[in-house]
């Protein structure tokens, strides 16, 4: 897939129910300013699940990737109540704009 960041923030709009990119912001989920390549759980303040937060998980863009699609099949107990993007393309674009939020 080649990313189209723009698209990506539109698509960003189903997280913004749950999370905003403002660092030590969190709302529903955990702020999600500079996710990609961080560890799971590690958000300061957050109360996690253990399915979470014991994920063993490093969010590189694959990893999300598999995550986005079906949240519950990789963290299972997870209380991140989103079905999901099916659309590979989805991902790829939300993900590309959530590393260009985490370098600004
Ligand atoms: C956790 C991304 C939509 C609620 C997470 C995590 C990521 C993520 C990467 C793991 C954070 C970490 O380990 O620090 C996204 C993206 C979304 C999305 C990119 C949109 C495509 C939502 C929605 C909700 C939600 C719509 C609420 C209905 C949560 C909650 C957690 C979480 C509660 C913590 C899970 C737990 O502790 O088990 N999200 N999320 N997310 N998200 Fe989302």
């Amino acid at each position: 897939f080649t990313p189209d960041v723009a698209h990506g923030e539109q698509v960003f709009a189903q997280c913004q129910t749950c999370h905003v990119l403002e660092e030590g912001v969190n709302r529903v989920g955990p702020s999600l300013a500079g996710i990609v390549g961080r560890a799971a759980g590690t958000v300061d303040g957050f109360n996690y699940t253990p399915a979470n937060a014991n994920s063993g998980i490093t969010w590189t863009p694959e990893k999300m990737f598999q995550y986005l699609e079906n949240p519950a099949r990789v963290v299972p107990g997870t209380k991140m109540a989103f079905a999901g993007l099916p659309e590979g393309q989805d991902r790829a674009d939300v993900i590309a704009y959530l590393q260009g939020a985490g370098a600004q």
